[in-house]
């Protein structure tokens, strides 16, 4: 490794013995309601893009998720696996009662891999149609509806010539003309595609979500529970419909949007819903954001409140990300949807070596602290779980140990690593394959093709090289095995 690349990495003094580890925090228990998690370590939601185009589980998936079992985390979520029965491409969906019997065989293989130890939960996500960015001629010729206020922007002299005459008239205009003409949203659909929001009230699917989200996340927790999973994490976070409600930039009139206390109250009937129909033995919780980074958006004040407000309502844990927005998302480009981890506030969620001082590294640990404080304050003792950032045992200790969270959850350094859980506990944290933080991983994820580490390949001679699966491309689709 360069020195260059050395530099960035997060500083660690030393990995603890093995009997450091086993008198940790980390690596001790905690109730996540009816849950007993072995370790306060958790592995959070990741898309790995391996389900089948139609949303079930693979070989690959069910590989992916065993591999992190091995490493025996307390906890392993499922990537956002869809309440809807429609078409999402290759995420995972809990939509209908076929997507059971696949669930139920990664639920039996991760239990077998982590010898029972680890608990698996699923995230359950609902989210609403966005369109690939369209090229000017369709959007013009085609997509683009011609209202009256259009035709009057345009001049009296288009009041009522014919729709073609319309459009070809604006196709001939140059792009700062046809901007000055469209209103923001149609601007918006032409720049970036069309995104839907939950303020959309005119559509009668986003007026009635309050009437029909609570019974499809319920059915989702049915089957996800009949497929053995222990616990079901509500999606609430970044850029998806439930996320949307809770965003201080809801703006609904129906009593579903505006004030905080409005804002959460979809949320609270969605997690009533999902837990009356799980069973008692499963702990039901979800992911929010700690702070949504984008202008006027929801900032930690909102987060301190809404942990409150799911703490009293009885969830077993909430989990703490941060940004991830549409809001502030690149341009794409034609033929592409927007993203919602392009602009500051993705970078936010999945920080890079790159990002703006104080650097990648648990950047979301003071926000997670105040809520964590809100709710002590409130004498709620609900288990609060970090993330962001956090890749040593020193940093996941010093959460604990200060009282910021509960429980300490590692994506991208579990990803580089899914061994490292054990490697530490195991006093050979020298070992670990430690995560650089610049995100080819998540490049993957945005270009929707099957997400690796760029590590697993840069060295040869695993014990599996010749029988591991690999993408077209010979990337492998796990992690090499750890030397024995
Ligand atoms: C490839 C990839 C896929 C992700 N998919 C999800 C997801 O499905 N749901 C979710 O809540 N977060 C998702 N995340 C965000 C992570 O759970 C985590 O919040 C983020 O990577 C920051 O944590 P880290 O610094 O430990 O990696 C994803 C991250 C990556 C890298
Ligand atoms: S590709 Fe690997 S090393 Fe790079 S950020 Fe992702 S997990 Fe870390």
């Amino acid at each position: 490794m360069s020195d260059r690349r050395r530099a960035k990495l997060l500083p660690i003094d030393r990995w603890p013995t093995a009997d450091e580890a086993a008198l940790s925090r980390w690596f001790s228990p905690v109730q996540l309601g009816p849950v007993k998690a072995l370790t306060r370590t958790w592995i959070p939601a990741m898309v790995p893009w391996r389900a089948t185009d139609d949303g079930f589980v693979t070989d690959d998936v069910i590989e992916w998720y065993s591999r992190f079992a091995k490493g025996r985390p307390g906890v392993i979520v499922i990537e956002a696996t869809g309440i809807r029965d429609v078409p999402s491409g290759p995420l995972l969906r809990a939509g209908h009662d076929r997507f059971v019997e696949g669930l139920a065989k990664l639920t039996r293989a991760v239990k077998q891999a982590s010898r029972g130890e680890t608990k698996l939960f699923v995230q359950l996500i609902d989210f609403l149609n966005i369109k690939r960015r369209p090229t000017r001629e369709s959007f013009l010729g085609r997509f683009l509806t011609i209202t009256p206020r259009l035709r009057s922007a345009l001049g009296t002299s288009f009041a009522t010539v014919p729709e073609a005459d319309v459009r070809a008239h604006l196709l001939s205009l140059p792009d700062d003309a046809v901007l000055a003409v469209l209103d923001e949203r149609e601007a918006e659909a032409l720049r970036f595609g069309l995104r839907e929001r939950v303020t959309d009230t005119h559509l009668p699917h986003i007026e009635s979500l309050p009437r029909v989200l609570p019974a499809l996340f319920a059915d989702a927790t049915k089957r996800c529970v009949a497929a053995g999973f222990d616990g079901i994490e509500l999606h609430f976070a970044h850029a998806y419909t439930m996320a949307s409600f809770l965003s201080a930039r809801n703006t609904r009139s129906d009593g579903y949007g505006g004030d905080r206390t409005q804002r959460v109250r979809l949320p609270l009937e969605v997690f009533h819903a999902v837990r009356a129909a799980a069973a008692p033995s499963v702990a039901v919780g979800c992911r929010f954001l700690a702070d949504e980074i984008i202008e006027h958006g929801s900032g930690v004040d909102d987060a301190a409140f809404f942990a409150v407000e799911f703490a009293r309502a009885g969830m077993d844990f909430v989990s703490l990300s941060r940004g991830g927005k549409f809001e502030d998302a690149k341009q794409p480009r034609i033929g592409h949807a927007a993203y919602p981890y392009t602009g500051p506030s993705g970078h936010e969620c999945m920080p890079t070596t790159n990002i703006a001082a104080p650097g990648p590294f648990g950047r979301n640990l003071g926000a997670v602290a105040m809520v964590k404080r809100a709710l002590v304050d409130a004498k709620l003792e609900t288990p609060v779980v970090a993330c962001g950032g956090i890749a040593s045992f020193q940093q996941a200790e010093a959460v604990l140990a200060e009282g910021a969270a509960d429980v300490v959850a590692s994506a991208r350094q579990s990803l580089a690593d899914p061994d490292w859980f054990e490697k530490v506990r195991q006093g050979r944290g020298d070992e670990v394959r430690r995560c650089l933080f610049t995100n080819y991983c998540e490049g993957l994820d945005q270009a929707h093709q099957a997400v690796t580490c760029q590590l697993w390949d840069r060295a040869k001679g695993h014990a599996d090289d010749a029988t591991v699966r690999r993408t077209k491309d010979g990337r492998r689709l796990t992690a090499p095995p750890a030397a024995p």
